[in-house]
């Protein structure tokens, strides 16, 4: 059964941008950091959320403020069977914050929220790229499992945004005051874009 995830390749559109974002430090900067520059890069954005996700953005108003720009609504729940699909075919996925949560279930192939649905499917059509930003602290890096889910999104073809230079990890409750690394990410989005075949 499919879930919602097609190509369109060669289209003469700009490129469909899907943002899919968790409940991770920096959410709450989405749609400045991430949204609006994708938007500023001529690209089409249509945004999904975890349900805790939705659930903070909710609270400050940034959904609605992210359905006004995108010009789509913003997704945190499936469709019903038999209606249409509320967002255009998906060109690239970028996963941004991505929670220790989100990466793991993502990793495992889990799809039990809607955002991770459209993610892990992405994963396994090689027409469409994925970029992954894990937004974890040193603690969830030093998780057992943890090598293991990266590993398998790496070797699946995911671009994962990480690594010292790029987001140096702080022990659990020492978390600087600081921005998530936008620039890399739309970076990333560009690279994958620019890679499809
Ligand atoms: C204020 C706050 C900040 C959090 N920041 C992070 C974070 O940066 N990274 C992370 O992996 N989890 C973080 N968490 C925990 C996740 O929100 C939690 O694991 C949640 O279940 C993730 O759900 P989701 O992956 O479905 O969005 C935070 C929780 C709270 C309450």
């Amino acid at each position: 059964m499919t879930t919602g995830v097609t190509t369109s390749p060669g289209a003469a559109r700009p490129p469909m941008i899907g943002i899919v974002a968790s409940a991770a430090g920096g959410l709450e900067r989405l749609r400045a950091g991430l949204v609006e520059p994708a938007l500023a890069s001529g690209w089409r954005v249509g945004v999904t959320l975890t349900p805790t996700a939705a659930r903070w953005l909710n609270a400050v108003g940034e959904v609605e403020a992210m359905a006004a720009v995108t010009g789509l609504p913003v997704r945190s729940e499936s469709r019903l069977p038999g209606t249409a699909r509320p967002h255009p075919p998906v060109d690239c996925y970028v996963l941004a914050p991505a929670s220790a949560n989100t990466v793991a279930k993502l990793a495992l192939g889990i799809g039990d929220n809607q955002a991770l649905t459209q993610v892990g499917e992405a994963v396994g059509d090689p027409r469409v790229p994925v970029v992954v930003f894990p937004r974890v602290n040193a603690a969830h890096a030093r998780h057992p499992a943890w090598p293991g889910h990266l590993a398998a999104l790496r070797n699946a073809g995911v671009g994962l945004v990480e690594g010292p230079k790029v987001f140096p990890l702080a022990e659990p409750a020492e978390e600087p005051e600081r921005d998530l690394p936008w620039a890399h990410i739309l970076d990333a989005v560009a690279a994958a874009l620019a890679s499809r075949t």
